[in-house]
C-alpha cells in the first residue's frame, strides 16, 4: 500500500496564484470580448535586456563547439557567476563565493531549504506572507491543523504586519527556531529600516534562531537607510540565510536563475548540542538533489553585472517604479488608502469599508476587468487589503487606474 504524505491534506485549496489564474480563465472564457488587465501575480513584462541576450547567444554558440561544450556544471553554480555575485551584490560585506549557491529560483530555494530543518522546528512567519514559506512547512509537517475560524495553522507563529504597527513585525513572544522575513515585503510593499532589522538579528543571535531573509525585491529600494542585504547588519552572518533572484531584477521569471547565500559562520545544532555548518549541510543537499542551472542562463545572469547590463536593468526597474507611482497616486486620487510601491513593485491598498478582499477581487474583475491579488490570500491579517503589481506595462497601469476610478 502506498501511503501519502498526509501533511498535504492540511493545505488550504490550491496555491493562491493558481486559484486566481483559474478564476480569471473562467471569467475570460465567459466574457471573450473583455480585455483583462493582469496586475495579480508579480510577473515581469519587459523583455530580457540586450546585454544579457548577447551573453546568452554567445554561450549558446559556445556549447555548440567541441571546445566550448558543457556537460553537467557545478551544482552550486559556475565560479564566474558566484564570483560576480560576491563582488557586486556583496561588495564590502565579506561574502565569499563559496557561500553562494546558484539556483533556478528563490521560490524553489525558499521551498527546498526546509530539507535542512528539524521536523519539529517552530516556524515564525509574518502575516500576511508569501505563501511558499508557510505551505512548504505545512507539507513538511511543521504545522498543526488549519483553524478555519482564525485562518491560521496551529503550531505556526504569526507576526502581524499591518497599518496598526506600520507594517513592522514584532519579535516573537514565544520560542521559535526559524523566522522568515521578506523585505522589501511581498505582499505589502513595505520596508524595514536597518534599526528595525537589527532587532531581529540581535534576537536571533541571542536565541540561536535561524533567519531566512528573502530580499528578492532589493533592486527596487529607493529610500535611504533601508538594507539591501541582511548582511549589512552586524552579526547577521551568524544567523541568516539570504535569498535573492534575477527574476524581478533582470526579468528572469521565465529564464530562471537565483541564489542563496549560506555564510560559513552559520551553524545549526544537533539534539546533543553539536554545532553543524549550514553551508556544508546545504551543499550536501544541493549536490544530491540538483544539477545546477544551465551554462547559458548563468552566462546571462553574469551579464547582469556588466556595465551595459547594469544600465539596461536600471532602466527597467525605473519603468516598474514609475508604474508603481502611477498606481499608487491614482489609487490615492480615487480615495484609497495605499501602502508600499515606493521601494517595491507592490502596492497594498485597503479595500472599501465593509468589503472582503475576495469580494473586491470579484468586483474588480467583473466591473473593471482588472486582476489583483486578495490580501486575505496571504494570511488573515491581509483580510481587507488587496495587492496590485507594477510589473505590467505603463499603458496597462494607466488604463487599470482609469477603470478602477470609473467603478469606484
Ligand atoms: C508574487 O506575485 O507574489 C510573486 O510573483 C510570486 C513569486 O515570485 O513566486
Amino acid at each position: 500500500m502506498f501511503y501519502i504524505n498526509e501533511n498535504f491534506l492540511r493545505l488550504q485549496d490550491s496555491y493562491l496564484f493558481s486559484t486566481i489564474a483559474k478564476k480569471v480563465s473562467k471569467f475570460q472564457e465567459e466574457n471573450p470580448d473583455k480585455k483583462i488587465i493582469k496586475l495579480g501575480i508579480g510577473d515581469v513584462t519587459k523583455p530580457i535586456v540586450p546585454a544579457v541576450l548577447k551573453a546568452m547567444h554567445k554561450a549558446v554558440d559556445e556549447i555548440g563547439t567541441s571546445e566550448g561544450f558543457k556537460g553537467y556544471g557545478p551544482e552550486q553554480g559556475y565560479d564566474f557567476l558566484r564570483k560576480a555575485i560576491a563582488e557586486n551584490d556583496y561588495k564590502g560585506l565579506n561574502i565569499d563565493e563559496s557561500e553562494i549557491f546558484v539556483s533556478d529560483g528563490a521560490k524553489c530555494d525558499c521551498g527546498n531549504i526546509v530539507d535542512i530543518f528539524d521536523e519539529n522546528s517552530k516556524i515564525a512567519i509574518t502575516d500576511p506572507v508569501y505563501p511558499v514559506y508557510l505551505d512548504t512547512n505545512v507539507m513538511g509537517g511543521r504545522s498543526g491543523e488549519f483553524n478555519k475560524e482564525t485562518g491560521k495553522y496551529e503550531n505556526i507563529v504569526y507576526l502581524p504586519v499591518r497599518s496598526e504597527n506600520n507594517f513592522v513585525p514584532e519579535l516573537p513572544k514565544e520560542k521559535v527556531d526559524v523566522i522568515y522575513l521578506c523585505f522589501p515585503n511581498n505582499p505589502t510593499g513595505t520596508v524595514l529600516t536597518k534599526e528595525e532589522l537589527k532587532k531581529f538579528v540581535d534576537y536571533a543571535k541571542e536565541n540561536k534562531v535561524l533567519i531566512l531573509f528573502d530580499s528578492a525585491y532589493e533592486a527596487f529600494i529607493t529610500e535611504p537607510n533601508i538594507p539591501h542585504s541582511i548582511y549589512e547588519i552586524e552579526g547577521a552572518k551568524e544567523v541568516a540565510i539570504e535569498f535573492r533572484s534575477f527574476s524581478k531584477t533582470a526579468g528572469f521569471t521565465g529564464v530562471r536563475c537565483a541564489f542563496a547565500v549560506v555564510p560559513n559562520e552559520l551553524f545549526g545544532y544537533t539534539k546533543s548540542g553539536e554545532k553543524v555548518s549550514l553551508n556544508k549541510l546545504w551543499n550536501r543537499r544541493v549536490t544530491t538533489k540538483f544539477n545546477g542551472v544551465s551554462y547559458v542562463v548563468q552566462r546571462g545572469a553574469e551579464a547582469v553585472y556588466s556595465e551595459e547590463g547594469r544600465k539596461e536593468i536600471k532602466e527597467n526597474i525605473k519603468y516598474y517604479l514609475d508604474n508603481a507611482k502611477i498606481i499608487r497616486e491614482g489609487l490615492k486620487e480615487a480615495g484609497f488608502t495605499v501602502y508600499g510601491g515606493v521601494s517595491s513593485p507592490y502596492i497594498w491598498l485597503k479595500v472599501p469599508d465593509g468589503m472582503k478582499s475576495w469580494e473586491f477581487f470579484d468586483m474588480l474583475l467583473e466591473k473593471a476587468n482588472v486582476v489583483g491579488t486578495p490580501g486575505s490570500g496571504f494570511g488573515p491579517c491581509g483580510e481587507g487589503y488587496f495587492r496590485l503589481t507594477a510589473f505590467g506595462t505603463k499603458e496597462n497601469s494607466i488604463e487599470a487606474i482609469r477603470r478602477i476610478k470609473e467603478v469606484m
